[in-house]
């Protein structure tokens, strides 16, 4: 028997249970993808997109990595970014790390983990940035997951610093940027309240004007 017969077998499951419901549903996605959500999350195995919101196929953009950064010189990141605003227009970008985080934890301790290290070294220096407010906290998993929370913060910045979502703010495109978090511990996702929805709400050092206008 295949090592994937399992896998196999549940997917069989799946795709019967869907049909049941909506006879056309895999005939119309086919067609085509109109999903109003970008997710961008961690490659954590607990953290799976859809299921945590409820979404089905068709209905999220998905893009994981590592403790859900957002880098401006990651070339696949900001292709997502990039396809999602300006070809599928998505109307909510939503940043989503989560409480324990591990690639998080690893940017507060010195061990090495190998190339996964430097992906994640603007974590240790949000990490310097923020230590004495992290000492505020009384133990080792607040002082993590406050971190995780700070990290999405950051992140919600990076993709509003992107001229890909300032672009889109230029020609009137309707785009927020959500923070959010989720409990691995409880199941429970729940907003930061730190969404940004315009260039009014960016500081003025981070605001582009539309390309080639001085
Ligand atoms: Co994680």
């Amino acid at each position: 028997m295949s090592d994937l017969q399992q896998l196999i077998d549940n997917n069989a499951r799946w795709a019967e249970k869907i049909k049941q419901q909506d006879p056309d549903f895999f005939a119309k996605l086919a067609k085509q993808q109109v999903p109003e959500y970008l997710w961008i999350g961690c490659s954590d195995a607990r953290v799976p997109a859809n299921e945590i919101v409820g979404m089905l196929p068709g209905d999220l953009f998905v893009h994981r990595n590592v403790a859900n950064v957002v880098l401006h010189t990651d070339l696949n990141c900001l292709s997502v970014i990039q396809y999602a605003v300006d070809v599928l227009k998505v109307k909510h970008i939503l940043v989503t790390g989560h409480y324990g985080c591990g690639g998080v934890r690893a940017s507060m301790h010195d061990a090495q983990f190998g190339l996964i290290d430097g992906w994640l070294r603007t974590i240790r220096d949000l990490y310097y940035e923020q230590r004495e407010h992290l000492a505020t906290f009384a133990s080792e998993e607040e002082r993590v997951d406050r971190l995780c929370e700070l990290n999405v913060i950051q992140q919600v910045r990076n993709v509003s610093h992107t001229t890909i979502v300032q672009n889109a703010w230029h020609r009137g495109q309707e785009l927020s940027i959500h923070g959010c978090i989720y409990g691995i511990k409880d199941g429970i996702w729940k907003d930061l309240d730190v969404t940004v929805s315009s260039m009014e709400q960016l500081a003025p050092q981070n605001r582009l004007r539309p390309l080639g206008r001085s």
